[in-house]
């Protein structure tokens, strides 16, 4: 007897996969990282983020997407912005409000931004992006919501460390990158066209190469750093 597609359906082996965004236990250790491991690399980071944040003069309001436990939101307020952030994991949301109790934090997906249109000068995302299935969708919802541009920080698909990543993945070694998506710069600049096409374009980009900032100062990008830094500048008509 031919199945329905409700039995079919129910027949489908299902899926279990939890991404360590939406597991308490993870998202408690997450904020950590920074003071270990990634301390280095975080400095760098900042610098590449500043490097494209100074795309946007003038700009005075940040809105992080997927902005974890606000490591980079409450940076960003450092520096003289008015930031706040947004993240699908309501664990993440809640860690970032205890971490930073005046800090606005929303737990939102980046796919409807519960913000009327150009509400904020620049939108963020840093490391995260590379989670969201819908690129496409997300940067216009993004460019909605953000008047001069839009910020990218990714983990550099042309880079060791990103190789690394996805031969661990290949070998069901790291579960962290299970379903994530790593860009370069090259992919960058086609995803650009794609959603906007002349509505906004490739201001700048910049990556970081471990240990040394190599090339980090110089306007002379190499492609092959750990870190992609990306500023989408929105065209006249719509800043
Ligand atoms: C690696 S963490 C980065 C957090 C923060 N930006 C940082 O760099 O410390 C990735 C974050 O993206 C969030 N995220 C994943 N998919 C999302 C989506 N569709 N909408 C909003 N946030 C999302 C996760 O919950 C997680 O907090």
């Amino acid at each position: 007897m031919p199945m329905t597609s409700e039995a079919s359906e129910a027949s489908k082996p299902k899926d279990d996969f939890v991404p360590w965004y939406m597991q308490p236990k993870i998202v408690e250790g997450y904020e950590g990282w920074y003071e270990g491991k990634y301390k280095r690399a975080d400095l760098l980071e900042k610098r590449v983020l500043e490097i494209m944040l100074d795309q946007f003069e003038g700009s005075s309001s940040i809105l992080e997407i997927g902005c974890g436990t606000g490591h980079f939101t409450r940076w960003f307020q450092t520096l003289g912005k008015n930031a706040m952030g947004v993240d699908l994991s309501p664990y993440m949301a809640k860690q970032a409000k205890s971490l930073w109790k005046e800090g606005d934090f929303i737990n939102a997906p980046s796919l409807n931004l519960p913000f009327r249109s150009m509400s904020f000068d620049v939108a963020f995302f840093i490391t995260c992006f590379e989670y969201m299935p819908q690129p496409i969708m997300v940067l216009k919802e993004a460019a909605r919501v953000a008047r001069k541009g839009i910020v990218l920080g990714l983990m550099n698909s042309w880079s060791l460390p990103t190789l690394r990543r996805k031969f661990q993945l290949a070998f069901g070694k790291n579960d962290y990158y299970r379903r994530a998506h790593f860009y370069s710069i090259g992919e960058m600049k086609s995803l650009c066209k794609k959603s906007f096409d002349s509505d906004y374009s490739l201001a700048k980009w910049r990556t970081t190469l471990f240990p040394k900032p190599l090339g980090l100062e110089r306007d002379t990008g190499n492609p092959f750093g750990a870190f992609l830094g990306v500023a989408l500048k929105a065209n006249e008509k719509k800043a």
